[in-house]
């Protein structure tokens, strides 16, 4: 925690996180979660698993696979976000659950089912730091819609055919997602006067829950 942060209790029905000091208040959380998590995103970018979608021989049972692994890990860890993030309406419309169940189709097109095994679920102290694996699960769909072209170019899947999760939103849908996304952070964290670190710090962890898992054998 910064020096010019300070604990303090809040009113019932606040986020549970340290408020923030005036000196921290000029740079918006969302600002400092892209900063925090640059190194963490150029990272991910590098797991095979994930990288092979862009290469143009990229064959259907690798993307297989790696939907597979996407899928247990959103199994894994969209219900605690979404119970972390209960209590704030705002985030609603983003816990809508989307993610999984287009990972679930693409499983039932394919006729593939659902690993086995799953990554342990993460543990999300306070709402702040829902909001900041929020901000890495939506800022996926940004990145999502380049891979969504590769893959219908080198595997011919589309939206309803093999490649809902990353072909599946149009260009409108995410940015409307993203914005909305910033706006959450703006008012639940900025305009809340509530500290980023926690947000953060849940950023990080959930970009490196997510990936060691797809750099894991699982069968
Ligand atoms: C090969 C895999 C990936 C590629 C090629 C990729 C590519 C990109 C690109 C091009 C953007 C910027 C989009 C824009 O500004 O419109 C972006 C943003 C982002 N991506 Fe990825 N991405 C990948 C994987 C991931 C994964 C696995 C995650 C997290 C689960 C992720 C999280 C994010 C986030 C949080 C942002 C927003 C950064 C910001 O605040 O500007 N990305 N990605």
């Amino acid at each position: 925690m910064p020096q010019d942060a300070e604990r303090q209790p809040g009113p019932p029905g606040r986020l549970d996180a340290p408020v923030i000091g005036e000196a921290t208040r000029d740079v918006s959380s969302f600002e400092r979660l892209r900063s925090a998590t640059r190194s963490a995103h150029a990272s991910i970018e590098t797991v095979p698993a994930l990288h092979r979608l862009l290469e143009p021989e990229l064959d259907a049972a690798d993307y297989l696979m790696t939907l597979r692994k996407l899928h247990a890990f959103h199994a894994a860890f969209e219900p605690g976000l979404a119970s972390r993030l209960l209590g704030i309406s705002r985030a609603a419309v983003l816990l809508d659950g989307r993610n999984l169940r287009a990972l679930q189709a693409d499983l039932a097109w394919f006729g593939a089912s659902p690993l086995r095994c799953s990554p342990s679920p993460m543990t999300l102290p306070c709402a702040v730091a829902g909001l900041g694996a929020l901000y890495v699960m939506e800022g996926s769909n940004l990145g999502g819609r380049i891979i969504a072209r590769h893959v219908s170019r080198s595997l011919g899947v589309s939206p309803f055919a093999g490649g809902a999760f990353y072909g599946g939103l149009t260009a409108e849908q995410a940015g409307l997602r993203w914005q909305k996304l910033k706006e959450v952070l703006r008012l639940e964290i900025d305009q809340a006067q509530l500290a980023w670190e926690p947000a953060a710090a849940a950023a990080l962890q959930t970009f490196g829950a997510l990936e060691q898992w797809m750099r894991a054998d699982v069968d």
